[in-house]
This record gives C-alpha cells, structure tokens and sequence, in this order.
C-alpha cells in the first residue's frame, strides 16, 4: 500500500466494514515461524517457500522478534546470509492485538514503516500476522458479500420478474376426468423451471386447476391458455357454451349447479371460482349464454406484501 489511507476520505460503507472487522478476521493464521537460531539464509528459505514477506521469530509463543525480506537483502549484500538471526532481527516489535479493529490497524500501517505485523492475543501469545495486503484482501471479500446481499435485494435468488415469455394452450373435454388437471400440472412445471417463487406457482396451480375442471365439469369443452409474461402470469379458461346467464353470482362462495353425480365426485362446493378470486392479483369473467364463457386470472410476478 502506498501512501497513507486518510480512513476519513473512504466511503462510509468501507469504513464501516473497516470498524466492524477485527485484526483477527484479516490476519494470516497459518503461521510460518523461525528459532533465533536459525540462519537467515534458512529464514530466506522459508520466505521463498511460504510466499511471505516476514517470519517472527519465537521462543515457545513467545515473540522475540521478526525477520523481513529488507533483512535478508541486507544479508545478502553485506555477505553474511549464514549467520543465525539473533542479531539482525527487529527486536523491539510492534505489534498488534487481535481484538482490535482493522481502522486501528491501518492506523499502524501509517505510523510505522514495517509492511507486517505479529498479532497477539489477550495471553500475550503469538496468533497470527498482519500485512496490508490481508486488509485489502479481507476488505474486498467483505465488500463482495455486502454487494451480493445488495443484488440479491434488488434481484432476488428468484427472479421476481421471467425473462422468458411462454405461451401453452391446453384443450379440455367434456366430462373428461381423466386428463382434468393436466394443465394445471404442467403450468406449475413450467414455473418451476423458470425459478418462480413457490407462493406464485400455488396461487397459479389453484386458479388453473379450478378454471379446468370447470370446463371439464360445466362447459362443453374449451381450452386454457397460459401466458407467462415479464412480470404476470395470465391463465385463461375459454368455453365453447353453455355460458353463464349472471356472473355476479356464480363467483359468490357456496353458488354452485353441480349435480349429484358431480357432488359424489368431490366437486360442486361452490368454491372453485372464489377461490380463483382469491389467489388472483386479478380476474375477469366474460359469458355469453349459448356461446361461452372466458375466465381469466391474472397473477403478478412479486413476493406478497
Ligand atoms: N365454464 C363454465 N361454464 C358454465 N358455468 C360455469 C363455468 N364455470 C363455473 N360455472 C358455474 O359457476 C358455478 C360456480 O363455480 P365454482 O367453480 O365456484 O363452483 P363449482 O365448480 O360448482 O364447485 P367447486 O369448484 O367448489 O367444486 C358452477 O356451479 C357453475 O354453475
Ligand atoms: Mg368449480
């Protein structure tokens, strides 16, 4: 990191990050370190090997010092590379707490001029080590989790609107039991392979369904259309007759012409269309007597409030 970060400057959501993270959540805790006895060249050995730029240097848990890579080029350059540590590490270390807030730690990185720091524990033990680069690292994940929880409030993991436009047609015969229902099944599939939230696919699997077997029951056939739009879904139920002379009233709870046999069935509550009203963010019925009758039911694409 060059230069000074002004923790002033940075955008409130980064520094708040900045506060909320601890020098534990940062710091590398898989720890590489080194005896006082070791040479710098086997201390250069380790920094090559691990990918680090420094080792403190224990006793026990102890921290006695730390090595850096400046350390070792100075070794280098002055030839005495095979000499134990002891001598040439930075013995008077600062360190850091692990319990601190990472503003104080880049508050560190300001102050002082090293590019590491050990980090302790409450005990006094040696826990871990900090450098710039596992701020930013730290800084960019917790970033990335607060913009994925942004986007999926404004996209949620389901879609709440379909980027696919569908449309199906399903032909319904008289009295045909047997294939009542197939519409309403395939509609709730389709759905559910468009990622539609699993409130919506059973409102829609309701209308559907009581809007067959309506037509299987009290019409002489028909067919249903499925529309699945940006942001609704339509289902349409037309007839092919007899139509309905009043339709304020069949869509009243309990109104129903079932006969017995149809009664004996299980059908004929008088429930079927209110219950279409109900799951429906809208619902048209159109009838004409001697012609037919068209429902439609309209249903937006958007969690309930
Ligand atoms: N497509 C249609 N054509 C003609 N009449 C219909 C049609 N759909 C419904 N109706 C009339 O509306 C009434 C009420 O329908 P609804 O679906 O609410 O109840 P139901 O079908 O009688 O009983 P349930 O649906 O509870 O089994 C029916 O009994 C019937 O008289
Ligand atoms: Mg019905």
């Amino acid at each position: 990191m060059q230069g000074k970060i002004s923790l002033e400057k940075l955008p409130s959501v980064v520094t708040e990050i900045l506060l909320r993270l601890k020098v534990k959540d940062a710091m590398s805790q898989a720890l590489h370190t080194a005896k006082k006895t070791n040479t710098l060249k086997e201390a250069q050995n380790m920094m090559k090997e691990k990918r680090i730029s420094g080792i403190p240097i224990v006793e026990g848990d102890r921290l006695l010092g730390i090595i850096s890579v400046d350390d070792i080029l100075n070794a280098f350059d002055k030839g005495y590379i095979d000499d134990p540590i002891e001598p040439y590490m930075t013995k008077t270390v600062v360190f850091l707490e692990d319990d601190m807030p990472l503003t104080f730690a880049i508050s560190y990185f300001d102050k002082y001029s090293f590019g590491r720091f050990p980090v302790i524990n409450k005990k006094k033990q040696l826990v871990g080590i900090l450098t710039s680069r596992d701020i930013l690292m730290s800084l960019v994940q917790a970033l990335n989790q607060e913009i994925k929880e942004l986007e999926d409030k404004i996209h949620p993991e389901h879609p709440l609107h379909s980027p696919n436009k569908i449309h199906r047609e399903f032909f319904i015969k008289k009295l045909d039991f047997e294939n009542a229902g197939k519409a309403s099944f395939e509609i709730k599939k389709i759905l559910k392979e468009e990622n539609i939230p699993q409130k919506i696919i059973r409102r829609a699997a309701i209308a559907s369904y009581e809007l067959e077997i309506n037509i299987a029951i009290h019409s002489e056939g028909g067919k249903m259309l499925f529309d699945l739009e940006g942001e609704y879904l339509v289902i349409t139920a037309q007839d092919n007759g007899p139509g309905i002379a009043d339709p304020d009233k069949v869509i009243k709870p309990g109104y129903s012409t079932a006969n017995e046999w149809i009664r004996s069935l299980g059908f004929g509550a008088g429930m079927g269309l209110p219950n279409v009203i109900k799951v429906s963010d809208d619902f048209k019925i159109e009838s004409e007597v001697g012609k037919g009758t068209t429902v439609k039911s309209i249903i937006l694409l958007k969690e309930d409030d």
